[in-house]
């Protein structure tokens, strides 16, 4: 019987291999389902960040936001398109300050700013209805599948210690949504919120806030959405996972209203540490993380099995990546484990940071050139099918295997 599966192996080489066996055994059981994926497993980040945005002396943005992308760009176009339908996730961490520019605004719309006091240093930015117009004439061009991230801080003010509080303002929300199912634009899903759960980054809400909130936002959306044949799903928070958080927001939000639970990741630490080569190198600091996605896939199960986990950001390094690291070969052997470390903790989607802009894009922010990890994410996403199998690896640690049915092919087991 021909098993209709795929392995995806990464040998890392290392010094210190020669302790290692050269004989390694890998058993696939083809009958052990232990996980599934979806279809648009393998999902790219769009970002808001301006120009202006600087990290260690050097600002890695360029004209790679979604403010001022080019967007007629054909290597754009074309990139998107070889996965037939790339999931998009539109956010980052400007977008608790993104204002829509409809009609009822009630002020200009103008773009990011630098500004002290503001969170990241930023002005308050807005999309314009005629940006957002083009945005998805791309979208749909290129059969782009788009989660995008909704502004959850309007209306709340900060308390202390980075806490805001207050009830959400849905207005400039809700009249952004009428306008995008007015033009027909297919939306998959509303993430609410950027890095607010848990201890945040720069602001953070309770998670009983933020549960009440997303109740008023479910409701909204099942509102607006009543005439259209459309269901977009519900996802939130779109932060570090924090167990008692998630598991609050699970909990008291009730059955049904979250449909993912999102989660980021920047396991490699900040882009300048001089570590980072040696970290992704080193299989055991590469494994700390499947605690979260081990703790995740328990919070869901017990808590919340209505729900799924997805990655809704993972750059590897933060502060917009490494510019010796994320961009290069070497940064494929952690992008392709942590694929199927994700896939065989039940995640629907792993959204990378980024389709373009920063030193992690899978295009270059400034040629537009596809990076090596563009190659491993088409990879992935042609061969890897949604069924996740079992696997048994013995005789070295520096080699990672997974397996997974064959894309689009059914067969007996898969
Ligand atoms: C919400 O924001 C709108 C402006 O976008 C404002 O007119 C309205 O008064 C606000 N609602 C509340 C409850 O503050």
């Amino acid at each position: 019987m021909i098993l209709r599966l795929l392995l995806s192996i990464l040998c890392f080489i290392s010094g210190t291999l020669s302790e290692e066996s050269p004989y390694v055994t890998i058993v696939v059981k083809g009958s052990d389902r232990v996980a599934e994926t979806d279809d648009s497993f393998v999902c790219a980040t769009l970002d808001w960040w301006p120009p202006q945005k600087c990290n260690y002396n050097q600002c890695p943005w360029g004209q790679s936001s979604l403010l001022n992308l080019d967007l007629t760009h054909p290597v754009l176009s074309n990139a998107i398109q070889a996965f037939e339908h790339l999931r998009i996730r539109i956010g980052g961490s400007l977008q608790d300050q993104v204002v829509y520019g409809v009609p009822t605004l009630g002020h200009p719309c103008l773009p990011f700013s630098k500004m002290s006091g503001g969170l990241f240093g930023f002005s308050e930015g807005c999309l314009s209805m005629s940006r957002w117009d083009k945005l998805n004439l791309l979208f749909q061009r290129t059969g782009a599948i788009i989660t995008f991230g909704l502004n959850a801080l309007n209306g709340r003010h900060p308390a202390q210690n980075g806490m805001w509080v207050g009830n959400w303002n849905s207005t400039n929300a809700r009249d952004f949504i009428k306008y995008t199912i007015s033009r027909g634009y297919p939306v998959d899903s509303w993430e609410f919120g950027n890095e607010l759960s848990g201890s945040g980054v720069s602001a953070r809400v309770s998670a009983e806030q933020y549960a009440k909130d997303l109740i008023g936002l479910k409701t909204l959306l099942r509102e607006l959405y009543k005439n259209s044949r459309m269901r977009p799903l519900l996802v939130a928070p779109g932060g570090f996972f924090d167990q008692k958080w998630y598991t609050q927001l699970l909990q008291t939000s009730g059955r049904g209203v979250v449909n993912a639970l999102t989660h980021h990741i920047y396991n490699l630490g900040p882009g300048d540490d001089y570590r980072i080569e040696s970290k992704i190198l080193d299989p055991r600091y590469l494994s700390r993380i499947t605690d979260t996605f081990r703790n995740l896939q328990l919070t869901i199960e017990r808590h919340g099995p209505w729900s799924s986990a997805w990655v809704g950001e993972a750059g590897g390094a933060y502060n917009s990546g490494s510019r010796r690291v994320s961009n290069k070969f070497l940064d494929s052997f952690w992008y392709l484990d942590q694929l199927g470390m994700a896939s065989k903790y039940n995640t629907k989607a792993y959204c990378r940071q980024t389709l373009i802009g920063g030193n992690y894009g899978l295009l270059d922010t400034n040629t537009l050139t596809p990076n090596p990890d563009y190659y491993s994410a088409l990879l992935w996403h042609r061969l890897m099918g949604k069924g996740v199998l079992s696997i048994d690896i013995s005789g070295s640690s520096y080699l990672r295997a997974y397996a997974h049915c064959r894309k689009g092919k059914a067969s007996l087991y898969c």
